[in-house]
């Protein structure tokens, strides 16, 4: 059986571009491959977080990815900090990645481009942390949004580097994009993807927002004068961004939804919109209050871990053999 390997950070509230982007498909892939879904909150901290925020986001993405249909029975479900060798590697591949390849990293380039204040060493060296992640557990493919596929392609280039170097090591993993869903974007600014640090609230869609809520943000979302409902992502921004989000969830396809809303108004479609999206959101809640009531949590990272942790300590300890590190 191949093997998957995937990570989400808990940064904030779980929102429909990472259900969309990833978490549906990780659900997906858990029958036919070995998926190993884990909380990157190493990865988390890059950005500073207020320590006690950072434990509900972390107990609620837990409970999320169980809620969203992650099976504990067939996937591995672990926290990154569970396994200490994810560090480790990371240490490793870092020094097997050049400056200037981190320096063309657009979602670094991007912080620096907006001046942000206080950007950290671990901002700058994540991408290496993240090709430990997947590195370690010799997984074949890794399913992700569009803003990732930068990031798994870098750590393919590590994997090569280093089996060059050092003798076969590493599999070389491929990013698995999904073809609807890969970018989902904001609500309110369709030029901007749906993000857990959207300022306004407004244009993200959180898995555990209130239905009214989410009523509301649906039927206020950005669109445009032309009154058609038609996939055109350059002049039709919010319309084709609506549109993504109700063929992730009915499966239908762009033409096929054109066919259904022709000439009708833009009002009717964002409620067919705000209705898939509430059936799925009810669903997804009402698992996850039942989760969180039946305190399973501890029992699933704990069997993730034992799992993870064996894999993890086998394969750091083949890297550390290759590169001469440890006394034998
Ligand atoms: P993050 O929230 O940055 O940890 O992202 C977790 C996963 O969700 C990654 O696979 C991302 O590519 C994916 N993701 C995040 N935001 C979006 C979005 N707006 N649309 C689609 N996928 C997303
Ligand atoms: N960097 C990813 C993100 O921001 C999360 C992540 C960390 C990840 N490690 C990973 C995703 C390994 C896939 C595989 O979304």
């Amino acid at each position: 059986m191949k093997t998957m390997v995937s990570g989400i950070k808990p940064t904030g509230q779980l929102h429909l571009g990472n259900y969309l982007g990833a978490l549906k498909n990780f659900v997906t892939y858990q029958d036919d491959y070995h998926m190993i879904a884990f909380i990157a909150n190493l990865h988390c901290i890059t950005v500073y977080q207020d320590p006690k925020e950072l434990q509900t986001y972390l107990k609620d993405c837990i409970a999320l990815y169980l809620a969203c249909g992650l099976d504990p029975d067939k996937a591995t479900i672990f926290l990154q900090t569970d396994v200490l060798e994810h560090a480790q590697l990371g240490f490793i591949l870092n020094c097997n990645t050049y400056l200037g390849e981190l320096n063309r990293m657009t979602q670094y380039k991007d912080k620096v481009a907006k001046n942000e204040i206080n950007l950290t060493g671990g901002i700058y060296t994540y991408p290496t942390l993240m090709a430990a992640d997947i590195l370690m557990y010799d997984a074949d493919y890794v399913p992700v949004g569009d803003d990732q596929k930068q990031h798994v392609e870098l750590t393919r280039d590590v994997a090569i580097r280093f089996n060059n170097r050092y003798g076969e090591t590493f599999k070389v993993p491929e990013p698995i994009i999904p073809k609807t869903g890969a970018r989902i974007m904001s609500l309110s600014d369709p030029s901007k993807k749906m993000s857990k640090s959207d300022e306004s609230n407004k244009g993200c869609i959180y898995l555990l927002d209130d239905l009214k809520i989410v009523h509301k943000k649906i039927m206020s979302a950005v669109t445009d004068d032309k009154a058609q409902v038609k996939y055109d992502v350059h002049n039709q921004p919010g319309i084709a961004n609506l549109m993504t989000i109700y063929a992730s969830l009915t499966g239908k396809t762009m033409s096929e939804i054109e066919k259904e809303f022709e000439g009708q108004l833009y009002g009717n479609f964002k409620k067919a919109v705000s209705a898939v999206v509430c059936d799925e959101l009810a669903m997804i809640q009402e698992k996850y209050r039942n989760i969180v009531e039946s305190n399973i949590m501890d029992e699933v990272l704990l069997k993730g871990k034992q799992f993870a942790s064996k894999k993890a300590q086998e394969k750091l300890d083949l890297v550390q053999k290759k590169i001469g590190i440890e006394i034998r």
